[in-house]
């Protein structure tokens, strides 16, 4: 299945359209169950729609409860099955509730998709009394996940299961201001992912590191100068999920994922030295101003 996507030229080059084979999908995916953390918007929403006619049970968690249950709805009208459970991944408490409502079902889990996740970009001096920015990055993007699946690792051992990790190309590039909180705890669960994938794939876990660039969700609305970059549709990213899925690859990266690797490492200290001089002169510009 391949769908054309409204991209400019330069989003064709970087972001290649790729297809995958919807039989073999609904044949992996036949009485298995998924879920799907962060499925109300964004990446994790498209997921559940391309998933909607593959006779998947799919397992949707996030906040927003009206959301979910408008997507339930929606692809229960076109013959899909659908459980919604609304938590608050960041909260142990919450995760604890939906542990065993997951444990209670018949088979268990076949593939965790972790995609929940929030994003802050702020200066580290606008953070001086934001503490809590670090907190609750980290225990959406890091404690959240770790807690559902140090549960949930016997079962998808069980299973001959999958864990599917929507990380981000920047975990893997030279870190950037203003970043701190993202991009520390997306390294933070990358690390602990790629760490525990020998470990889990020894007892038959399949696991696959999914690295994104921008993705035209919610998530970058904020950010004024990201609207003019080039960035993926979210319903591209859920067709590299589903190919994810169908051959169990353990990492999706951008081609050129691999160009701004190299750079980073050479070009480390003046891409440093570059980003010294540009808040520097914006600090100076902001004090003529003032
Ligand atoms: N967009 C990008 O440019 C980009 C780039 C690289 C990687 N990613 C990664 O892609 C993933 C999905 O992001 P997206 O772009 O689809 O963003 P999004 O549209 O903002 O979706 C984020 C999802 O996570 C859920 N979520 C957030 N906090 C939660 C919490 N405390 N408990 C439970 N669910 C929570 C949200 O639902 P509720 O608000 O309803 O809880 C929503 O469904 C994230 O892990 C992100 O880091 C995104």
């Amino acid at each position: 299945m391949f769908t054309a996507y409204k991209y400019s030229f330069p989003e064709l080059i970087l972001f290649p359209p790729i297809g995958f084979n919807e039989e073999r999908l609904r044949e992996r995916l036949k009485g298995k169950t998924i879920l799907i953390t962060g499925a109300s918007f964004g990446i994790g929403e498209s997921l559940a729609y391309k998933l909607a006619n593959t006779g998947v049970h799919l397992i949707l968690v996030a906040r927003t409860a009206e959301k979910l249950n408008s997507i339930k709805n929606k692809i229960e009208k076109q013959g899909g099955y659908v459980s919604v459970f609304p938590a608050d991944l960041s909260k142990p408490a919450e995760v604890a509730a939906l542990l065993p409502i997951i444990h209670q079902l018949p088979g268990g889990v076949d593939i965790v998709v972790n995609n929940a996740g929030k994003s802050i970009r702020r200066s580290i001096n606008d953070s001086l009394d934001r503490q809590h920015d670090f907190t609750r990055t980290m225990a959406i993007n890091y404690f959240g996940p770790v807690q559902l699946l140090l549960s949930l690792i016997p079962v998808l051992e069980k299973n001959k299961g999958h864990v599917i990790n929507i990380s981000s190309v920047s975990v893997l590039l030279a870190p950037a201001p203003y970043w701190a909180a993202y991009q520390a705890s997306k390294s933070a669960f990358d690390n602990w992912f790629r760490c525990t994938s020998p470990e889990l794939n020894a007892t038959g876990v399949s696991t696959t590191s999914i690295y994104l660039p921008l993705v035209k969700t919610r998530m970058i609305a904020p950010t004024a100068k990201y609207q003019k970059m080039p960035a993926m549709n979210p319903d591209h990213v859920a067709a590299i999920i589903c190919r994810a899925i169908i051959n169990k690859r353990r990492k999706y990266a951008p081609w050129w994922l691999v160009f701004g690797q190299l750079a980073s490492v050479i070009f480390r200290y003046p891409w440093e030295a570059l980003n010294t001089y540009w808040l520097k002169k914006k600090l100076m510009d902001q004090k003529q101003l003032s």
